[in-house]
């Protein structure tokens, strides 16, 4: 690539500019971002799984309307960032074909079960919680589509979040049993939210390249860190334990020190050996190929309207 042009991008990303899609810009970095943003999409319609479980089980109906309006959401959110992906020359066929065929990843957290209806809570206030976490910085990343998109995710997922931590209070201040639901279901979620962050840094092979390109402006340790300052405090107003003895606030550093995250467990997940990582991909496949008709009838309607109107 010619160098004046990649100084040029390079110069437009440290002056904190947004990169758009009829911009010149390195190959490399419209393959990272396809990757991440792709991916992200993935997570998201695969996240409608593991709460769709609870929708007909909702011990309300309000708790099912919030949980039905949630797992709505989500969906858009795959939707709106596939659409960012296209932005980048991705097309939808060949980024569906990926996730099918196992070539591209969504997060791990979306290969464990859903147990019982405090994991809703458990998901609202620790999944999302870390989602936005994630996410608020990724509102100034250097790909306008992407940041954009980010904008309107965020404000979502704090409602998420929100009606999570909810859920988490009243099991919490209910009775024995509800306790131990919620103290069961942050025992579970606990660990596998802190790998939605990624690997350690020194072990994280893009984020050298993607905080050069403010893709990231944050590094996957320090918004982990991030995560755990936040969250422990929520966990104790609830009074919940959180599930690790490491877990020690220290006075000098500001922040928590905690636990060694159990990274066999994190690849494996990745490898796609997650508890219930094969019904997640039966699921999507089935979908797909269950709603084919839906795509069809809307190509031909499509067509009808383009041959009406050249008429
Ligand atoms: N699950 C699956 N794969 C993971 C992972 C996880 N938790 N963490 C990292 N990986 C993968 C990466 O994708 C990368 O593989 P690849 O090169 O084949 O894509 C590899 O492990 C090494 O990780 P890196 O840290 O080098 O990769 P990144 O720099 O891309 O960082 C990331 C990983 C922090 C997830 C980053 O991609 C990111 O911020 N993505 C956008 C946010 C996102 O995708 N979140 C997923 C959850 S979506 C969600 O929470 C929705 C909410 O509504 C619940």
């Amino acid at each position: 690539e010619p160098q004046e042009l990649v100084d040029a991008f390079e110069a437009r990303v440290a002056a904190d500019e947004f990169i758009e899609p009829k911009d010149w810009m390195p190959e490399a970095y419209r393959k990272t971002l396809i990757r991440q943003i792709s991916q992200h999409a993935h997570s998201e319609v695969v996240g409608m799984l593991p709460e769709g479980n609870w929708i007909t089980r909702a011990p309300s109906l309000r708790r099912k309307a919030v949980l039905l309006a949630k797992v709505q959401d989500e969906g858009g959110h795959g939707l709106y960032l596939y659409c960012a992906a296209e932005t980048l020359g991705a097309s939808r066929e060949e980024m569906i074909d990926a996730l099918h065929s196992g070539r591209a990843k969504y997060s791990t957290i979306f290969n464990y079960p859903t147990l019982t209806w405090a994991d809703i809570g458990a998901i609202g206030w620790l999944v999302d919680g870390a989602a936005i976490m994630n996410q608020v910085p990724l509102q100034r990343t250097s790909y306008g589509p992407y940041a954009r998109a980010m904008v309107r995710v965020c404000k979502e997922e704090s409602f998420h979040q929100r009606q999570g931590y909810e859920i988490m209070m009243v099991l919490a201040n209910g009775t024995p049993e509800q306790r131990e639901m919620a103290q069961d279901a942050l025992n579970r979620w606990w660990w596998p939210s802190l790998m939605m962050f990624g690997p350690s840094d020194e072990n994280s092979p893009n984020t050298a390249q993607s905080m050069r390109w403010r893709i990231k402006r944050d590094t996957n340790d320090e918004l982990r860190q991030k995560f755990v300052d936040v969250t422990v405090p929520q966990a104790e107003f609830l009074g919940l334990t959180v599930p690790d003895p490491d877990l020690k606030w220290n006075a000098e550093r500001g922040a928590y020190d905690f636990g060694a995250v159990d990274w066999e467990e994190f690849y494996a997940v990745v490898r796609g050996e997650g508890p219930v990582a094969r019904e997640r991909m039966l699921a999507r496949r089935k979908a797909w190929d269950d709603n084919r008709w839906v795509r069809e009838a809307a190509a031909a309607h499509e067509a009808k309207r383009a041959a009406k109107k050249a008429a």
